[in-house]
Protein backbone atom coordinates (compact mmCIF):
# COMPACT_ATOMS: atom_id res chain seq x y z
CA UNK A 1 0.00 0.00 0.00
CA UNK A 2 1.39 3.55 -0.57
CA UNK A 3 2.93 5.51 1.90
CA UNK A 4 0.86 8.59 3.26
CA UNK A 5 2.59 11.50 4.47
CA UNK A 6 0.95 13.12 7.72
CA UNK A 7 0.68 16.56 9.05
CA UNK A 8 -0.80 17.82 12.49
CA UNK A 9 -0.48 20.96 13.83
CA UNK A 10 -2.29 24.75 13.31
CA UNK A 11 1.16 25.17 11.08
CA UNK A 12 -0.13 22.70 8.27
CA UNK A 13 -0.42 25.75 5.52
CA UNK A 14 3.07 26.07 5.67
CA UNK A 15 3.83 22.59 4.52
CA UNK A 16 1.08 22.34 2.11
CA UNK A 17 3.23 25.41 0.94
CA UNK A 18 6.48 23.39 0.86
CA UNK A 19 4.94 20.14 -0.61
CA UNK A 20 3.14 21.65 -3.37
CA UNK A 21 6.75 23.22 -4.15
CA UNK A 22 8.26 20.01 -3.58
CA UNK A 23 5.81 18.40 -6.28
CA UNK A 24 6.21 21.35 -8.61
CA UNK A 25 2.11 21.91 -8.53
CA UNK A 26 1.29 24.58 -10.53
CA UNK A 27 -2.01 23.47 -12.03
CA UNK A 28 -4.48 22.72 -9.11
CA UNK A 29 -8.15 21.19 -8.61
CA UNK A 30 -9.57 22.76 -5.12
CA UNK A 31 -12.36 21.02 -4.03
CA UNK A 32 -13.99 22.14 -0.89
CA UNK A 33 -17.30 22.58 0.93
CA UNK A 34 -19.50 25.64 0.50
CA UNK A 35 -20.25 27.67 3.72
CA UNK A 36 -17.24 25.84 5.79
CA UNK A 37 -14.79 26.85 3.55
CA UNK A 38 -14.78 30.15 4.31
CA UNK A 39 -15.99 29.94 7.99
CA UNK A 40 -13.45 27.93 9.00
CA UNK A 41 -10.60 30.76 7.95
CA UNK A 42 -9.43 27.93 4.96
CA UNK A 43 -10.61 29.99 1.92
CA UNK A 44 -8.30 32.83 3.66
CA UNK A 45 -5.52 30.82 4.93
CA UNK A 46 -5.09 29.28 1.49
CA UNK A 47 -5.39 32.09 -0.65
CA UNK A 48 -1.97 33.24 -0.24
CA UNK A 49 -0.21 30.09 -1.01
CA UNK A 50 -2.26 29.65 -3.93
CA UNK A 51 -1.99 33.14 -5.46
CA UNK A 52 1.06 32.02 -8.06
CA UNK A 53 -0.90 28.72 -8.98
CA UNK A 54 -3.79 28.27 -11.89
CA UNK A 55 -6.67 27.46 -9.27
CA UNK A 56 -9.57 25.41 -10.27
CA UNK A 57 -12.12 25.87 -7.73
CA UNK A 58 -15.22 23.85 -7.05
CA UNK A 59 -17.56 23.55 -4.09
CA UNK A 60 -19.20 20.45 -3.13
CA UNK A 61 -21.98 21.01 -1.25
CA UNK A 62 -23.93 17.56 -0.91
CA UNK A 63 -23.47 15.85 2.17
CA UNK A 64 -22.99 12.32 1.34
CA UNK A 65 -22.27 12.80 -2.40
CA UNK A 66 -24.42 10.86 -5.61
CA UNK A 67 -23.12 9.32 -8.40
CA UNK A 68 -24.65 12.67 -10.40
CA UNK A 69 -22.94 15.06 -8.23
CA UNK A 70 -19.66 13.88 -9.11
CA UNK A 71 -20.02 13.08 -12.67
CA UNK A 72 -21.28 17.11 -12.73
CA UNK A 73 -18.07 17.74 -10.72
CA UNK A 74 -16.11 15.59 -13.30
CA UNK A 75 -17.84 17.54 -15.95
CA UNK A 76 -16.67 20.74 -15.06
CA UNK A 77 -12.88 19.87 -15.48
CA UNK A 78 -11.44 20.56 -18.98
CA UNK A 79 -8.07 19.68 -19.89
CA UNK A 80 -7.66 17.24 -17.47
CA UNK A 81 -4.21 16.30 -18.45
CA UNK A 82 -3.06 20.04 -17.47
CA UNK A 83 -3.34 19.27 -13.76
CA UNK A 84 -0.93 18.32 -11.70
CA UNK A 85 -2.48 18.29 -7.67
CA UNK A 86 -5.81 17.78 -5.89
CA UNK A 87 -6.20 19.89 -2.84
CA UNK A 88 -9.56 18.62 -0.83
CA UNK A 89 -10.57 21.22 2.38
CA UNK A 90 -13.88 20.36 4.06
CA UNK A 91 -15.76 17.18 5.77
CA UNK A 92 -15.87 13.74 4.71
CA UNK A 93 -18.09 13.78 2.18
CA UNK A 94 -15.64 16.84 0.40
CA UNK A 95 -13.09 14.57 0.58
CA UNK A 96 -14.36 11.58 -0.43
CA UNK A 97 -15.76 13.77 -3.39
CA UNK A 98 -12.29 14.78 -4.39
CA UNK A 99 -10.97 11.04 -4.18
CA UNK A 100 -13.98 9.72 -6.36
CA UNK A 101 -13.08 12.54 -8.86
CA UNK A 102 -9.31 11.20 -8.69
CA UNK A 103 -10.68 7.41 -9.22
CA UNK A 104 -13.11 8.48 -12.17
CA UNK A 105 -10.37 11.57 -14.06
CA UNK A 106 -9.89 9.19 -16.86
CA UNK A 107 -11.18 5.82 -15.69
CA UNK A 108 -12.61 3.62 -18.52
CA UNK A 109 -15.63 3.14 -17.55
CA UNK A 110 -17.80 6.16 -15.66
CA UNK A 111 -18.35 5.91 -11.74
CA UNK A 112 -22.49 4.85 -12.90
CA UNK A 113 -21.00 2.10 -15.46
CA UNK A 114 -18.09 1.12 -12.55
CA UNK A 115 -20.82 0.73 -9.55
CA UNK A 116 -22.86 -1.50 -11.73
CA UNK A 117 -20.35 -4.08 -12.78
CA UNK A 118 -18.88 -7.29 -10.89
CA UNK A 119 -15.68 -6.97 -11.24
CA UNK A 120 -14.09 -3.70 -9.33
CA UNK A 121 -10.75 -4.55 -10.25
CA UNK A 122 -9.95 -2.54 -13.34
CA UNK A 123 -9.86 1.63 -11.60
CA UNK A 124 -7.50 3.62 -12.52
CA UNK A 125 -7.23 6.45 -10.26
CA UNK A 126 -5.34 9.54 -11.94
CA UNK A 127 -2.02 9.82 -10.86
CA UNK A 128 -2.48 12.99 -9.24
CA UNK A 129 -1.19 14.05 -5.51
CA UNK A 130 -4.30 15.04 -3.43
CA UNK A 131 -3.63 16.81 -0.15
CA UNK A 132 -6.50 15.86 2.16
CA UNK A 133 -7.65 18.82 4.96
CA UNK A 134 -10.41 17.52 6.98
CA UNK A 135 -12.28 20.63 8.53
CA UNK A 136 -14.95 18.06 10.48
CA UNK A 137 -13.21 15.87 12.96
CA UNK A 138 -15.08 12.53 12.30
CA UNK A 139 -15.01 10.49 9.22
CA UNK A 140 -10.98 10.34 8.97
CA UNK A 141 -11.31 10.34 5.48
CA UNK A 142 -8.20 11.72 5.05
CA UNK A 143 -6.55 8.70 6.51
CA UNK A 144 -8.61 5.67 4.57
CA UNK A 145 -8.63 4.76 0.62
CA UNK A 146 -12.36 4.31 0.55
CA UNK A 147 -14.78 6.71 -0.53
CA UNK A 148 -18.68 6.36 -0.07
CA UNK A 149 -21.04 7.50 -2.82
CA UNK A 150 -24.65 7.05 -3.35
CA UNK A 151 -26.35 5.67 -6.15
CA UNK A 152 -30.55 5.94 -6.14
CA UNK A 153 -30.38 5.52 -2.22
CA UNK A 154 -27.89 2.83 -2.44
CA UNK A 155 -24.13 3.20 -0.67
CA UNK A 156 -21.32 1.97 -2.62
CA UNK A 157 -17.62 2.06 -1.21
CA UNK A 158 -15.20 2.65 -3.83
CA UNK A 159 -11.60 1.44 -3.16
CA UNK A 160 -8.07 1.42 -4.00
CA UNK A 161 -4.66 2.05 -3.06
CA UNK A 162 -3.84 5.21 -4.56
CA UNK A 163 -7.28 6.82 -3.41
CA UNK A 164 -5.41 7.04 -0.31
CA UNK A 165 -4.67 10.91 0.12
CA UNK A 166 -0.88 11.20 -0.44
CA UNK A 167 -0.38 13.87 2.21
CA UNK A 168 -3.28 14.14 4.81
CA UNK A 169 -3.08 17.60 6.92
CA UNK A 170 -4.96 18.33 10.32
CA UNK A 171 -4.87 21.62 11.00
CA UNK A 172 -7.56 21.39 14.59
CA UNK A 173 -8.05 25.08 14.27
CA UNK A 174 -10.38 24.64 11.35
CA UNK A 175 -12.55 22.78 13.72
CA UNK A 176 -12.88 26.01 15.90
CA UNK A 177 -16.56 27.39 13.93
CA UNK A 178 -18.26 23.82 12.56
CA UNK A 179 -22.01 24.12 14.10
CA UNK A 180 -22.39 22.01 17.48
CA UNK A 181 -24.71 19.38 16.06
CA UNK A 182 -22.45 18.63 12.64
CA UNK A 183 -19.46 18.28 15.55
CA UNK A 184 -21.33 16.05 17.73
CA UNK A 185 -22.33 13.41 15.02
CA UNK A 186 -18.68 13.82 13.61
CA UNK A 187 -17.12 12.98 16.78
CA UNK A 188 -19.46 10.27 17.57
CA UNK A 189 -18.58 8.75 13.85
CA UNK A 190 -14.98 8.48 15.30
CA UNK A 191 -15.62 7.45 18.69
CA UNK A 192 -17.77 4.50 17.06
CA UNK A 193 -15.52 3.99 14.19
CA UNK A 194 -12.88 3.29 16.94
CA UNK A 195 -15.43 1.17 18.38
CA UNK A 196 -15.92 -1.17 15.42
CA UNK A 197 -12.72 -1.50 14.44
CA UNK A 198 -11.90 -2.40 17.84
CA UNK A 199 -14.27 -5.40 17.60
CA UNK A 200 -13.91 -5.90 13.64
CA UNK A 201 -12.74 -9.84 12.78
CA UNK A 202 -10.38 -8.11 11.21
CA UNK A 203 -8.33 -6.29 14.28
CA UNK A 204 -4.62 -6.54 14.34
CA UNK A 205 -2.57 -5.39 17.15
CA UNK A 206 -1.65 -2.15 15.07
CA UNK A 207 -5.64 -1.81 14.23
CA UNK A 208 -6.42 -1.92 17.80
CA UNK A 209 -3.13 0.21 18.91
CA UNK A 210 -5.09 2.65 17.01
CA UNK A 211 -8.52 2.25 17.48
CA UNK A 212 -8.28 2.37 21.39
CA UNK A 213 -6.07 6.05 21.13
CA UNK A 214 -9.30 7.49 18.91
CA UNK A 215 -11.74 6.22 21.35
CA UNK A 216 -10.01 6.90 24.24
CA UNK A 217 -9.61 10.45 22.75
CA UNK A 218 -12.85 10.93 21.36
CA UNK A 219 -14.66 9.62 24.81
CA UNK A 220 -12.76 11.49 26.74
CA UNK A 221 -12.68 15.05 24.85
CA UNK A 222 -15.83 15.17 22.65
CA UNK A 223 -18.13 16.97 25.03
CA UNK A 224 -15.61 20.15 25.60
CA UNK A 225 -14.95 20.03 21.91
CA UNK A 226 -18.59 20.26 21.00
CA UNK A 227 -20.00 22.03 23.59
CA UNK A 228 -17.14 24.44 24.79
CA UNK A 229 -15.56 24.47 21.76
CA UNK A 230 -12.40 24.17 23.79
CA UNK A 231 -9.04 24.45 21.77
CA UNK A 232 -7.23 21.94 23.37
CA UNK A 233 -10.60 19.21 22.76
CA UNK A 234 -10.94 20.29 19.41
CA UNK A 235 -6.97 18.86 18.90
CA UNK A 236 -7.90 15.88 20.98
CA UNK A 237 -10.83 14.99 18.80
CA UNK A 238 -8.71 16.24 15.16
CA UNK A 239 -5.97 13.00 16.82
CA UNK A 240 -9.03 10.77 17.30
CA UNK A 241 -11.19 11.07 14.05
CA UNK A 242 -7.63 10.58 12.22
CA UNK A 243 -6.29 7.49 14.30
CA UNK A 244 -10.10 5.95 13.73
CA UNK A 245 -9.40 6.31 9.94
CA UNK A 246 -6.29 5.00 9.93
CA UNK A 247 -7.50 1.97 11.98
CA UNK A 248 -10.77 1.38 9.79
CA UNK A 249 -8.40 1.12 6.65
CA UNK A 250 -6.86 -1.64 7.95
CA UNK A 251 -10.01 -3.37 9.37
CA UNK A 252 -13.02 -1.42 7.43
CA UNK A 253 -16.37 -0.64 9.65
CA UNK A 254 -18.52 -3.36 10.42
CA UNK A 255 -22.34 -3.68 11.67
CA UNK A 256 -23.44 -0.52 12.94
CA UNK A 257 -21.72 1.24 9.64
CA UNK A 258 -23.95 -1.01 7.38
CA UNK A 259 -27.54 -0.57 8.69
CA UNK A 260 -26.53 3.23 9.54
CA UNK A 261 -26.63 3.92 5.45
CA UNK A 262 -30.14 3.36 5.01
CA UNK A 263 -31.17 5.54 7.83
CA UNK A 264 -29.38 8.31 6.38
CA UNK A 265 -30.31 7.80 2.62
CA UNK A 266 -34.05 6.96 3.14
CA UNK A 267 -34.44 9.42 6.64
CA UNK A 268 -32.04 11.81 6.43
CA UNK A 269 -30.10 10.97 9.88
CA UNK A 270 -26.77 12.34 9.88
CA UNK A 271 -24.48 9.60 9.29
CA UNK A 272 -22.36 9.95 12.80
CA UNK A 273 -26.05 10.16 14.67
CA UNK A 274 -26.92 7.51 12.82
CA UNK A 275 -24.07 5.50 13.88
CA UNK A 276 -23.53 6.58 17.38
CA UNK A 277 -27.39 5.27 18.20
CA UNK A 278 -26.88 1.39 16.68
CA UNK A 279 -23.02 1.09 18.42
CA UNK A 280 -24.92 1.25 21.75
CA UNK A 281 -27.08 -1.31 19.96
CA UNK A 282 -24.61 -3.54 18.82
CA UNK A 283 -22.47 -3.12 21.77
CA UNK A 284 -25.31 -5.50 23.62
CA UNK A 285 -25.90 -7.37 20.38
CA UNK A 286 -22.24 -8.50 20.14
CA UNK A 287 -22.30 -9.33 23.68
CA UNK A 288 -24.30 -12.11 22.97
CA UNK A 289 -21.86 -13.81 20.67
CA UNK A 290 -21.82 -17.79 20.57
CA UNK A 291 -20.47 -20.40 18.79
CA UNK A 292 -22.57 -20.98 16.87
CA UNK A 293 -22.65 -16.88 15.21
CA UNK A 294 -19.14 -16.34 16.12
CA UNK A 295 -17.48 -15.03 12.83
CA UNK A 296 -13.99 -14.17 14.71
CA UNK A 297 -11.69 -17.38 14.10
CA UNK A 298 -10.05 -16.31 17.24
CA UNK A 299 -13.25 -17.03 18.99
CA UNK A 300 -15.82 -16.12 21.81
CA UNK A 301 -13.71 -15.41 24.27
CA UNK A 302 -11.39 -13.31 22.27
CA UNK A 303 -14.47 -11.21 21.23
CA UNK A 304 -15.99 -11.19 24.67
CA UNK A 305 -12.63 -10.11 26.25
CA UNK A 306 -12.23 -7.04 23.05
CA UNK A 307 -15.76 -6.03 24.25
CA UNK A 308 -15.24 -5.71 27.83
CA UNK A 309 -11.86 -3.67 26.70
CA UNK A 310 -13.86 -1.17 25.20
CA UNK A 311 -16.87 -1.02 27.83
CA UNK A 312 -13.70 -0.04 30.00
CA UNK A 313 -12.50 2.62 27.84
CA UNK A 314 -16.00 3.94 27.89
CA UNK A 315 -15.57 3.95 32.04
CA UNK A 316 -18.03 1.09 32.12
CA UNK A 317 -17.46 -2.60 33.90
CA UNK A 318 -19.35 -4.53 31.64
CA UNK A 319 -21.62 -3.73 27.96
CA UNK A 320 -24.52 -2.99 28.63
CA UNK A 321 -23.35 -0.22 31.01
CA UNK A 322 -21.47 0.83 28.15
CA UNK A 323 -24.21 1.05 25.74
CA UNK A 324 -25.95 2.76 28.30
CA UNK A 325 -23.08 5.54 29.11
CA UNK A 326 -22.90 5.38 24.84
CA UNK A 327 -26.65 6.69 25.11
CA UNK A 328 -26.10 9.28 27.85
CA UNK A 329 -22.99 10.74 26.10
CA UNK A 330 -24.96 11.17 22.89
CA UNK A 331 -28.19 13.20 24.72
CA UNK A 332 -25.58 14.84 26.77
CA UNK A 333 -24.46 16.13 23.35
CA UNK A 334 -28.17 16.73 21.98
CA UNK A 335 -27.97 13.77 20.15
CA UNK A 336 -32.02 12.19 20.25
CA UNK A 337 -31.51 8.87 21.11
CA UNK A 338 -34.74 7.08 20.20
CA UNK A 339 -35.74 5.52 16.66
CA UNK A 340 -39.51 7.55 16.69
CA UNK A 341 -37.50 10.90 17.58
CA UNK A 342 -35.27 10.36 14.20
CA UNK A 343 -38.17 9.99 12.03
CA UNK A 344 -38.53 5.76 11.67
CA UNK A 345 -42.07 5.35 13.52
CA UNK A 346 -43.32 2.42 11.71
CA UNK A 347 -42.62 -1.01 11.22
CA UNK A 348 -42.84 -0.09 7.59
CA UNK A 349 -39.52 2.62 8.61
CA UNK A 350 -37.64 -0.29 10.64
CA UNK A 351 -38.15 -2.41 7.42
CA UNK A 352 -36.21 0.10 4.96
CA UNK A 353 -33.52 -0.06 7.37
CA UNK A 354 -33.81 -4.07 7.45
CA UNK A 355 -34.08 -4.36 3.69
CA UNK A 356 -31.54 -2.31 2.96
CA UNK A 357 -28.89 -2.72 5.87
CA UNK A 358 -27.19 -5.50 5.17
CA UNK A 359 -24.11 -4.62 2.84
CA UNK A 360 -22.86 -8.15 3.02
CA UNK A 361 -19.27 -6.95 2.91
CA UNK A 362 -19.77 -4.99 6.17
CA UNK A 363 -21.71 -7.13 7.99
CA UNK A 364 -19.59 -10.10 7.42
CA UNK A 365 -16.60 -7.71 9.59
CA UNK A 366 -18.98 -7.75 12.94
CA UNK A 367 -17.84 -10.34 15.25
CA UNK A 368 -21.57 -11.98 15.46
CA UNK A 369 -23.51 -12.82 12.59
CA UNK A 370 -26.49 -10.89 11.68
CA UNK A 371 -29.62 -12.07 10.67
CA UNK A 372 -32.56 -10.51 8.90
CA UNK A 373 -34.91 -11.46 12.73
CA UNK A 374 -31.98 -10.48 14.49
CA UNK A 375 -31.59 -6.91 13.35
CA UNK A 376 -35.40 -6.70 13.37
CA UNK A 377 -34.63 -7.24 17.37
CA UNK A 378 -31.94 -5.04 17.80
CA UNK A 379 -33.98 -2.50 16.04
CA UNK A 380 -36.88 -2.86 18.24
FE1 LIG B 1 -18.40 6.66 9.47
Amino acid sequence: MPEQQHYHGDDGWAKVAEYLDAISADRILLVTGNRMYCASGAEQALEPILSNKEVTHLSCCHTNPRVEDITALLDQIDHKESYQAIIAVGGGSVIDAAKLMKAFWSNPLSLDDYLGCEDHSDLLPAPLPLIAMPSTAGSGSEATRFAVVYKNKEKYSVEHDELLPTFSVVIPSLLKSVPSHTAAASGMDALCQGIESYWSIHSTDESRQLAKGAIELAWNWIESAVIDHDPVALEHMAEASHLAGRAINITKTTAPHAVSYPMTSHFGITHGHAVGLLTARFLDFNQKVTEEDCLDNRGVDWVKGRLREISCKLGASETEEASDSLLAKMRNLGLATTLPALGIKTQDDVEIIIQNGFDPARVKNNPRAVSESALRKTME
